[in-house]
């Protein structure tokens, strides 16, 4: 049995694979924090990219990033990141050209470096804040940014089903483009951590696995 009562749930998984849905969900039911690292990468993008950064630019980038101050503000059980003192919508960050361009960004160590205090910082700000909890999403969480946590949990769905649901949602994102280089970078690649929970959700509801995480969080005795 855990010692404290405090539980951190790492999330990864490919693009569309169901995270945030996940994650959402799972933080509304046991009143944990929600913080989607996704949207991270995808603000620094954004933001980059509203300055004509791309992120081949070398030293204008890393000039850039050190100009950068992340807070964080929450809203009922999401924590959203604030870029220099605003809030990003979800429409900038869901841009068709910060989905043809995010890998490249998150690809850089030093936008890696940029945010990784930050989303370890999540923690503190969760407890500080009355949570009971915090579950992470992204691509990296069990393995560099929580390597300690609680849960593990690995979502993979079939490429088909994950196409489907971001045509459903109206999105132009390739996908597989995004998977590869994720998972084919050098620094903290797309991978599930060696002690982490697969779960195929393909034929599963999003009730259906928020109950086997349930479950699972029973098992370690949150
Ligand atoms: O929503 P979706 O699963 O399509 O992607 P996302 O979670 O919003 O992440 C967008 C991109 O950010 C990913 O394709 C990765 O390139 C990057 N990312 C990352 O490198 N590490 C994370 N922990 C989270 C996202």
């Amino acid at each position: 049995m855990p010692d404290s009562s405090f539980c951190v749930v790492a999330m990864d998984g490919g693009a569309a694979s169901g995270k945030s849905s996940t994650a959402k969900l799972v933080a509304a039911r046991s009143h944990f924090l929600h913080v989607d690292t996704g949207a991270h990468y995808r603000a620094l993008t954004a933001a980059a990219l509203s300055k004509g950064l791309g992120p081949e630019e070398g030293d204008a980038l890393d000039q850039f990033l050190e100009t950068v101050e992340l807070e964080t503000a929450i809203n009922g059980h999401d924590g959203l990141i604030r870029l220099n003192g605003r809030i990003p919508s979800k429409a900038e960050i869901r841009a068709e050209n910060v989905n043809a361009a995010v890998s490249r960004f998150a690809a850089l160590p030093a936008v890696r470096a940029c945010v990784k205090t930050y989303q370890q910082e999540q923690e503190a700000v969760a407890r500080a804040a009355g949570f009971r909890g915090l579950v992470m999403d992204g691509r990296d969480i069990g393995t560099v940014i929580f390597p300690h946590a609680d849960l593990k949990v690995f979502l993979v769905a079939d490429p088909a089903e994950r196409a489907a649901r971001r045509a459903r949602d109206g999105q132009n994102d390739t996908i597989s483009d995004r998977d590869h280089l994720d998972s084919t970078r050098d620094t903290a690649p797309l991978q599930a951590a060696a002690d982490a929970v697969v779960i195929d959700n393909s034929h599963l509801s999003l009730e259906e696995v928020v109950e086997r995480i349930t479950t699972l969080l029973r098992e370690r005795g949150f």
